[in-house]
């Protein structure tokens, strides 16, 4: 039997080590049979629940597609068409969700909420983003560092996560980190580093692994020989507007900029982003800031290196699609036969 059959996958720290590796195998096979034309649809009849408490481009339709492409149906409930928390508990309707569909996912404010959906549903329940973690996006962030060292382990990768590290990109990182070995180094100000307990949680699981996460003030220490360099937006999702300001004075100096990759010392140096981000000024959300603080040349990144960078960026997007019908496949079915 599939061990990941019925399982939640609420945060990364829900799998082991080897299981997360065969989820990242799984949606290798699976983005190649797309690829060749040869998928084969092992979700038939099988309805998924899609609670969107928050905006998303990628992981919905991420979901959706690798949905339909396994024969699945699915249900979108976006901000503000559920009584979920209003009207009626999430309790309630987490067990009446759960008795109509074969699984959910949910995307929301809060991480409290996607643990009471899964204690009450008796179906998976997957984490498309709160503001604690974002697993999925962290399975496509693997798969795409596998595929351009596909003869390294992940202990022998060193990536520099710069920009804001107290989120759900920063918690997941670690998480990640601390199950496969990554060298980590999350560069920020004190200010924007991770919630301490998530961080020596996950140092303690490595203390046995090869690999090392820190987190470093000092940009010359942190992104010195890495491989990656990753960011996320300064703002996040569910943040107030009025944060900007705060985090433009904290993280200006840790824009991913040309002069950071070369204090690299790795001319071949990549950078991946989770998307969406701010990188040139065609967004209503620069264009604001534009005209508040004058802050230009991109935000957490600029656009030459965006630009430079958009063919492993956008491959890293479209792994969202895979890694997620990976994890659709591992926790609807009992036994995956191709
Ligand atoms: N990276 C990510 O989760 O993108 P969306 O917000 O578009 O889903
Ligand atoms: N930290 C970002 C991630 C977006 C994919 C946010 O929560 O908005």
């Amino acid at each position: 039997m599939n061990n990941l059959y019925q399982r939640d996958c609420l945060r990364l720290l829900d799998f082991t080590s080897l299981e997360l590796q065969n989820i990242i195998t799984l949606a290798q096979k699976l983005k190649q049979y797309k690829k060749n034309n040869k998928e084969i649809q092992l979700l038939k009849k099988k309805n998924i629940a899609l609670i969107f408490e928050k905006e998303s481009t990628r992981t919905r339709c991420s979901f959706e597609v690798a949905a339909f492409d396994q024969g699945a149906h699915v249900t979108y409930l976006g901000p503000g068409s559920t009584h979920l928390g209003t009207k009626e508990s999430i309790e309630d309707t987490a067990k009446i969700l759960g008795r109509l569909y074969d699984g959910i996912q949910y995307r929301g404010h809060h991480h409290s909420t996607i643990e009471i959906l899964a204690k009450n549903s008796k179906v998976p329940v997957w984490n498309g983003l709160t503001e604690k973690f974002h697993p999925t996006q962290l399975l496509a962030d693997l798969l795409t560092i596998k595929e351009i060292f596909p003869e390294r382990k992940f202990y022998e990768i060193k990536c520099a996560y710069v920009g804001d590290a107290h989120n759900n990109m920063g918690n997941s990182l670690l998480e990640a980190a601390s199950l496969v070995g990554l060298d980590l180094r999350l560069v920020a100000p004190k200010e924007c580093w991770p919630e301490k307990n998530i961080f020596k949680f996950c140092k303690e699981q490595m203390k046995n692994k090869k690999g090392n996460i820190i987190c470093t003030e000092n940009i010359n220490e942190g992104v010195k020989n890495v491989d990656f360099i990753y960011t996320d937006v300064w703002v996040s999702m569910g943040e107030s507007q009025e944060v900007w300001k705060k985090r433009i004075e904290l993280l200006s100096s840790y824009q991913v900029n040309s002069l950071m990759l070369k204090i690299t010392n790795n001319p071949q140096v990549k950078v991946l982003h989770c998307l969406p981000a701010l990188h040139d000024q065609k967004t209503c959300t620069v264009k604001s800031i534009l005209k508040k603080y004058g802050f230009k040349n991109g935000m957490e990144i600029t656009d030459e290196v965006f630009q430079k960078n958009q063919k492993i960026i956008f491959e890293q997007a479209e792994n969202r699609l895979h890694t997620i019908k990976a994890i659709l496949v591992s926790s609807l079915l009992k036994t995956i036969k191709f």
